[in-house]
């Protein structure tokens, strides 16, 4: 490969694009790299981004994609830092997996870090055999190290589209599940799964023992990190609430990142994938209120105009990182490449990766 600092583009210049000669530009660039590149797309991301992804889906959707597609030298992966993280993890050693904006994080990601979870680890082992009593489960929204802990400690990860199965999973093999980062993601599962609620705590990862006594700790069956999505935790039961004064018969379908007071109260709940699938082979006619990202919902209104489709919120609810990732961004990324240039490559270290995958690949076992 030629030198990288003597050709690499810079960004600022495609920043005063119109969007049309972005979009031009980024088909140009797509065409001239044909079979050598696939570009991945989260169903958050902008219309102007999602437009050139050749497959599009959930976050479980797009990580069976990333492991299938060995063919292809570079994958560039719209969505955030976890997302492209697991491609790099599934795909082949010699594919290169381009993130177009390193600032698309997850806030809820970066609420458990690697240092937290050993140390819940070491204070649960204080308490009990704890490779013997607890599986981990990381969501996937989690950075590389979280999942290889999972696998190097006989843990799994899962999605929003399989969690309920990673549970059974878990508490199939051992008597308690650690489960992180996101506590609704984790009590809206076991809530479906019917676990009392005096089985399940927090661990809030600032206080010693995460805040509970270690007699609470050593009854409970499902210890829930204290963390959370802020995009997803702007929908309330007020919300619910007037859409369903307002609209006898709407039905209400939200995310399972919402909290557990909006998810009890809702029609129907899962991933993105799951959401999109129902509202869109709902019958003409029908009226949804709809409780996840911004960019999605109103997507989904665009493509379904003979549906009532609301967004669930009166306040703007994006997720500001997915947001991150523009047609300059990918532009830019593209043209990189077509001159040999590789941008923004996403590479797990050796170490995680090998138990990261280990953690993954039990999860796609299961779905
Ligand atoms: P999905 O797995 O439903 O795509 O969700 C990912 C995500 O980040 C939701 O906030
Ligand atoms: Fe993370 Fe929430 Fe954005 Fe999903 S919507 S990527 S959980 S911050």
């Amino acid at each position: 490969m030629r030198s990288l600092k003597m050709l690499e583009l810079s960004i600022s210049d495609y920043q005063t694009l119109t969007p049309q000669e972005l979009y031009d530009r980024t088909v140009a660039a797509k065409q001239a790299l044909g079979e050598q590149v696939l570009i991945l797309g989260h169903n958050y991301q902008r219309d102007e981004v999602i437009v050139h992804a050749d497959l599009r889906g959930d976050s479980l959707k797009l990580a069976k994609l990333a492991a299938e597609r060995d063919a292809f030298p570079y994958i560039v992966f719209c969505g955030v830092h976890f997302m492209a993280e697991t491609a790099d993890i599934l795909s082949r050693s010699n594919q290169v997996v381009i993130l177009p904006d390193l600032a698309a994080g997850c806030s809820m990601a970066d609420m458990a870090a690697i240092e937290q979870v050993d140390q819940c680890w070491e204070e649960l082992g204080q308490l009990m055999p704890v490779d013997e009593v607890v599986t981990p489960a990381v969501y996937v929204n989690s950075a590389a190290s979280l999942k290889a802990f999972c696998g190097e400690h006989g843990g799994i990860t899962c999605t929003s589209s399989n969690a309920r199965a990673v549970m059974e999973w878990c508490w199939a093999r051992r008597e308690k599940i650690l489960f992180f980062p996101d506590e609704h993601l984790g009590r809206n599962t076991a809530n479906a799964m019917g676990m009392p609620r005096d089985q399940i705590v927090v661990w809030d990862p600032f206080l010693p023992y995460g805040g509970n006594t270690p007699d609470v700790i050593n009854r409970a069956r499902l210890i829930l990190w204290k963390g959370h999505c802020s995009v997803h935790q702007m929908f309330q039961p007020a919300h619910v609430a007037y859409f369903r004064k307002t609209y006898p018969q709407i039905r209400i379908i939200v995310h399972p990142e919402c909290h557990e007071d909006v998810v009890n109260q809702a029609d129907l709940v899962g991933s993105t994938e799951f959401i999109i699938n129902t509202v869109s082979r709902a019958p003409a006619g029908t009226c949804w209120a709809v409780g996840t990202e911004l960019n999605l919902v109103n997507r989904l209104k665009n493509e379904h105009p003979d549906k009532q489709i609301f967004f669930l919120s009166p306040m703007v609810c994006r997720c500001a990182t997915m947001f991150r990732i523009d047609a300059a961004h990918l532009c830019w990324s593209l043209e990189n490449l077509v001159q040999g240039t590789v941008v923004n490559q996403i590479s797990v270290p050796a170490d995680d990766k090998q138990w990261a995958r280990v953690a993954l690949e039990r999860m796609m076992a299961l779905s």
